[in-house]
């Protein structure tokens, strides 16, 4: 476990994405830099060491509460934002996401980059909806398949490691039956791999220089070389939701 963290302190972002993502993850919402007259209230779940929110905070000048287990990543979340000058805008909230704090009347926007799998999809819909103020957008990134089937290698280490992995389509409709609008999805460009799977690959040479072989270590360098040898079997697919502001469709 202390590999684990020792390896992820060190990345820029401990999920597949990038700030380009984010933002046009925000766009496809109606959700652009300097046409908001009010704040933009927003809650990053599983912020990780921040990457979501200092995005927000540095590019829509929105006030964000990133809700993260693990105090070590809220550290390096506090120490960046801080860097950056927008330390006052991002409040570092250690937590669960599965109960984030609420806000009077909802938040504008909740971003979930490849946290939400962590709850389980549908369970993460569920949850967070009503912590959305009517109308409120919702960003979850999310692994799918795209090969049908896997090849072997990657079958059982997605097997193992996300046995709920499920497709786009099957993603799409679990949003709908939540009761969110579905306003857009698109899958999350390969630069975007290929940068996470670069900066874990050198992260993990100088891990085995100080720390020696692991098998932590050895599980993540298994995962790169499946990424290399296997790309485009699986993708990542951003849903940009929003909750509905009539109550009749609210759904579920
Ligand atoms: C795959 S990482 C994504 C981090 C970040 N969103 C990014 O894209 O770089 C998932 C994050 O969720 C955090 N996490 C896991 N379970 C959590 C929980 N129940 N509540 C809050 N954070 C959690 C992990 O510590 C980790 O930082």
């Amino acid at each position: 476990m202390e590999d684990l963290f020792w390896v992820f302190e060190r990345m820029p972002r401990q999920g597949i994405g990038s700030r380009a993502t984010t933002l046009q993850a925000l766009s496809r919402l109606g959700i652009v830099p300097g046409t908001r007259e009010a704040p933009l209230h927003a809650l990053d779940l599983g912020a990780g060491s921040g990457e979501a929110s200092l995005t927000l905070a540095s590019r829509m000048g929105a006030e964000v509460v990133a809700v993260e287990l693990h105090e070590r990543f809220l550290a390096a979340l506090r120490e960046r934002a801080a860097q950056a000058g927008v330390d006052h805008l991002i409040e570092a909230w250690p937590g669960d996401m599965a109960t984030p704090p609420e806000r009077p009347g909802g938040y504008d926007l909740i971003i979930a980059e490849g946290s939400a799998y962590l709850l389980g999809f549908e369970e993460a819909l569920r949850r967070w909806k009503p912590l959305l103020r009517p109308g409120g957008a919702l960003v979850i990134s999310e692994l799918v398949r795209v090969a049908d089937p896997l090849s072997p290698p990657m079958a059982a280490f997605w097997g193992a490691h996300y046995p709920d992995l499920a497709t786009a389509d099957v993603r799409r409709a679990q949003c709908e039956a939540a009761g969110y609008e579905r306003v857009d999805d698109f899958q999350i460009p390969e630069s975007d791999w290929e940068a996470f799977y670069e900066a874990m690959e050198s992260v993990l040479v100088e891990a085995r220089r100080r720390r020696g072989e692991s098998a932590v270590l050895q599980a993540l360098q298994r995962e790169a070389d499946l990424y290399r040898a296997h790309a485009g079997e699986v993708g990542y697919q951003v849903y940009c939701l929003r909750r509905p502001v009539s109550v009749s469709s609210q759904g579920a």
